[in-house]
């Protein structure tokens, strides 16, 4: 697929995630993404030890989760809209939005990844979805705590200690944190779905 974007370069694959990720992030000179991700693996590790998750499954999600942070967001837009499919108010207005969708593009179409765990993870993990799955709740929690900022983000306490009762304890609580703090852009539908979803399991 990044062959549709000439100024990415993608360096021949090895098949090992843990080498592949690190070249090609390097390769196009994003060395604070290659930072994050890696954290974002390492954290939703943990949380897979936590919860009886898939570790591997896990790590590899939180690898891929941004990948598609090499793509100008306007290209994203151009690249969803030319296959037809639909985009949210939020994501027209912040096409970055669009990149878990983008990741997961890259995922299945560079990375050859066909586990639709780690895929489905990887495309939520900025809003999550209703009826999410232990591995898109694990990567969205992972993504949260490891964010890609300085020091310790703001919700780092509230989401800790509701990731002790359970991970969909552990959504709601970073959610609502954002939408009562006012660092909310405007709400993704997928957004809006999953809270709803959240709060009758709670
Ligand atoms: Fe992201
Ligand atoms: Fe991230």
């Amino acid at each position: 697929m990044f062959t549709c974007f000439p100024y990415v370069i993608a360096p021949a694959l090895t098949h090992c995630l843990e080498s592949d990720v690190p070249a090609f992030l390097e390769a196009n000179g994003r060395p604070k993404t290659l930072a994050h991700v890696q954290a974002v693996a390492e954290v939703c590790g943990q949380i897979a030890m936590q919860y009886g998750l898939d570790g591997s499954k896990c790590r590899a999600a939180g690898l891929l989760h941004d990948i598609s942070a090499v793509i100008r967001p306007a290209d994203m837009l151009h690249y969803i809209t030319l296959l037809g499919l639909p985009v949210c108010e939020a994501e027209a207005r912040y096409n970055f939005l669009l990149h878990q969708r983008m990741s997961r593009f890259a995922a299945a179409k560079h990375f050859g990844i066909t586990d639709i765990a780690v895929l489905s993870a990887i495309e939520c993990h900025t809003t999550l979805h209703a009826n999410a799955t232990p591995y898109d709740m694990a990567l969205f929690i992972a993504d949260k705590l490891a964010w890609d900022q300085p020091g310790t983000p703001p919700y780092d306490k509230v989401v800790r200690y509701a990731l002790e009762r359970s991970l969909e304890a552990a959504c709601l609580a970073y959610m609502e944190d954002t939408m009562s703090s006012g660092r909310m852009l405007c709400p993704h539908t997928n957004w809006t779905l999953a809270v709803d979803w959240l709060k009758q399991k709670s």
